[in-house]
């Protein structure tokens, strides 16, 4: 099986498209910010969030001297004062990786409140068609907790929601979670509507 992080990347390299804006919700070392980079290309934007400056520096370090993003040293919570009303409901992708910066202070983590009044604001500012991908680890204090609440919160989205569910070592009871969500049409929803997928 795939890394979930090689699955989400597939998941939106199918989406998101040259010239489009991204985000990445929690930057850390910057790979997600790197690859949305690439997805949207030079004419695209990628806004990436996080709350620690370090985390930041170490994504800048990663990407390099690009015109076409802006890191933002905020929490994802105000995401959606954050991002220029011009982009709402015109972003392609929305990427979270939860948990804490591997470089750093392990209490540091993505907690439940902002994480979800995240999850919320992501999803109005998708365009249809366009991709929300959640990863969550459930192996440090917190983290079950955080992608349970993750997930009631993906249940609560609305009609227009198509979802992949996708476990990681499924034997062992802190397997990571990955969330693959597309913003669906209304009017193409009734048959995808709800689909929660454990099969991976
Ligand atoms: C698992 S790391 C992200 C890894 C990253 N996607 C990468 O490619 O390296 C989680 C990050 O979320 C950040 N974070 C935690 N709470 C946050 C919040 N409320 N808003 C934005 N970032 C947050 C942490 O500082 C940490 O860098």
């Amino acid at each position: 099986m795939p890394r979930l992080t090689e699955i989400a990347h597939s998941a939106v390299r199918a989406v998101l498209t040259n010239g489009e804006v991204a985000i990445d919700a929690t930057a850390g070392n910057g790979w997600d910010t790197q690859f949305l980079l690439e997805c949207v290309g030079r004419q695209g934007h990628v806004f990436a969030f996080d709350i620690q400056p370090q985390a930041l520096a170490a994504t800048a370090a990663r990407i390099g001297d690009v015109p076409n993003v802006t890191l933002l040293a905020r929490n994802h919570a105000e995401l959606r004062n954050a991002i220029p009303t011009k982009y709402h409901g015109r972003i392609g992708a929305v990427m979270f990786n939860l948990g804490y910066w591997p470089g750093s202070d392990h209490a540091i983590t993505t907690t439940p409140p902002s994480t979800l009044a995240a999850i919320t604001a992501a999803w109005e500012l998708l365009r249809d068609g366009g991709i929300l991908t959640i990863l969550a680890y459930t192996g440090h204090p917190g983290g079950a907790e955080e992608a349970a609440a993750v997930e009631q919160q993906l249940r609560r989205l609305g009609n227009n929601v198509a979802m992949e569910a996708i476990e990681g070592q499924a034997s062992t009871k802190s397997a990571p979670r990955l969330w693959i969500v597309r913003k669906c049409p209304l009017s193409a929803t009734e048959e995808q509507s709800g689909t929660l997928n454990y099969g991976a």
